[in-house]
């Protein structure tokens, strides 16, 4: 940008900055529509970024408009930290898988996770990117600021109702590269002031200033549209002051495969006493780049290591569980499965199961099966996680968790 034209918008910024004193000190009603228009420019301004200029579009068919991005012109790389970042196509290496490929039981099967684009694809090139609303937007931002709690001891009030629980793998001397489970997909009804999550949380970082990373199915009718299970991923860089989001709703995670992008749905889903479906996902630094992969039986796509302070090299905590939130004096929904979790009959609770971490030197590790604590803000009839250790099988380490929500203090 030329000198003159910083000046210029310098003094304009001044001006503005005089009418918006002026105004609220004459007129307080003025100045509440001045900012709202502010915001509502931020937001158009906001929207132009993320939604590029398609090379092609897609309808679904579950009713969501895809666009199918120049993958060199995708919307993170309007991050000012990202200006120099060096598309990373393929992860370098992927944590050695320790699972059996090979699994015909039906307690044990994955999943599809899928745009619903039919027969369409994203031409070579490109990647699918969900085209942004402004009530999206609007949503988000209301979810950002007053629901997921980041801080692993204390809570955040909020003036939303909303609850978590979950298991902690916490230690002064570890550092982890990455986390992983296989998440039992459930269906749930929510309505548009609810959400729920069945997720993982990577962590570093002092509280005031924490880095997260967040990822796992989600439910949640005001940011969607429906009321569909859906693969999410959310991360921020302070604590949700400034940075992140969720999804692709700001500049920040990178998407790489062609077919399969964050938001997309899940099915089959778990049947009660019936049927069970997981969600295998994992997210680990990559050990040459340092950006943060998410693989599910696909790679997505990562966060790249310079939106990130405190995670830049490693994270310091990593935990499992659910968050289930809802409008102030409002019902809490279900989380999970919507009933309490049990350890004897895993068609009948929602679960994760083969939680590991991610080592240094980019292998797989169980948890603890003694030691991880668990944590709930809440009653556990509302409730509860149960952790079961290492059970074996296809099972593994393994934590139950859930419950059916309602008016929960
Ligand atoms: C998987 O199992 C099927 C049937 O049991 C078998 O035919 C196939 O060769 C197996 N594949 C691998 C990769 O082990
Ligand atoms: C983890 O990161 C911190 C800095 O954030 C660094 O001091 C430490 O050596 C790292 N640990 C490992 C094992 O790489």
């Amino acid at each position: 940008m030329e000198f003159s034209n910083v000046n210029l918008i310098v003094i304009l910024v001044f001006f503005y900055f005089i009418l918006i004193t002026e105004t609220r000190s004459v007129y307080g009603e003025k100045s509440h529509i001045l900012k709202r228009e502010k915001e509502d420019l931020e937001l158009e301004k906001q929207l132009k970024i993320l939604n590029k200029k398609p090379i092609k579009t897609i309808m679904t068919k579950f009713g969501d408009t895809v666009d199918c991005i120049d993958i060199y012109k995708q919307p993170a790389f309007d991050h000012p930290l990202l200006k120099d970042h060096k598309l990373q196509t393929v992860p370098s290496s992927i944590p050695e898988e320790t699972t059996n490929k090979n699994i015909s039981s039906s307690i044990f099967r994955n999943s599809n996770i899928d745009n619903g684009f039919g027969n369409e694809r994203c031409p070579l090139g490109t990647v699918p990117i969900r085209r942004t609303k402004k009530e999206d937007l609007i949503n988000a931002r209301k979810l950002l600021h007053s629901t997921i709690p980041t801080n692993p001891n204390a809570y955040t009030l909020s003036p939303m109702n909303n609850h978590v629980v979950s298991i902690v793998e916490f230690s002064e001397t570890k550092a982890f590269f990455g986390a992983t489970a296989y998440i039992s997909a459930h269906e749930l009804e929510l309505d548009n002031y609810q959400f729920s999550t069945a997720q993982i949380w990577i962590k570093n970082g002092p509280d005031e200033e924490i880095n997260s990373i967040e990822f796992g199915w989600m439910v949640y009718p005001a940011l969607f549209g429906d009321s569909r299970t859906r693969l999410f991923g959310y991360w921020t860089a302070d604590n949700q002051k400034e940075t992140g989001c969720f999804n692709m709703l700001c500049s920040g995670f990178v998407q790489v495969d062609s077919h399969v992008s964050l938001g997309a749905i899940m099915e089959p889903l778990s049947v009660y006493g019936k049927d069970a479906w997981s969600l295998p996902v994992k997210v680990y630094r990559d050990p040459q780049t340092g950006n943060w992969w998410l693989i599910t039986d696909k790679t997505i796509g990562y966060w790249p290591k310079e939106i990130f302070t405190h995670l830049a090299n490693n994270a310091s905590i990593i935990r499992y569980g659910g968050v289930a939130g809802a409008k102030s004096q409002t019902p809490a929904p279900p989380m999970g499965n919507g009933y309490l979790p049990q350890l004897q009959d895993y068609l009948r609770t929602a679960y994760m199961r083969k939680m590991k971490y991610i080592d240094e030197k980019g292998h797989s590790v169980n948890l603890n099966p003694y030691g991880v604590p668990s944590k709930h803000d809440t009653t556990l009839d509302c409730y509860n996680i149960l952790f079961a250790g290492n059970i074996g099988g296809e099972y593994e380490i393994t934590m139950a968790f859930g419950g059916p929500g309602g008016i929960c203090p």
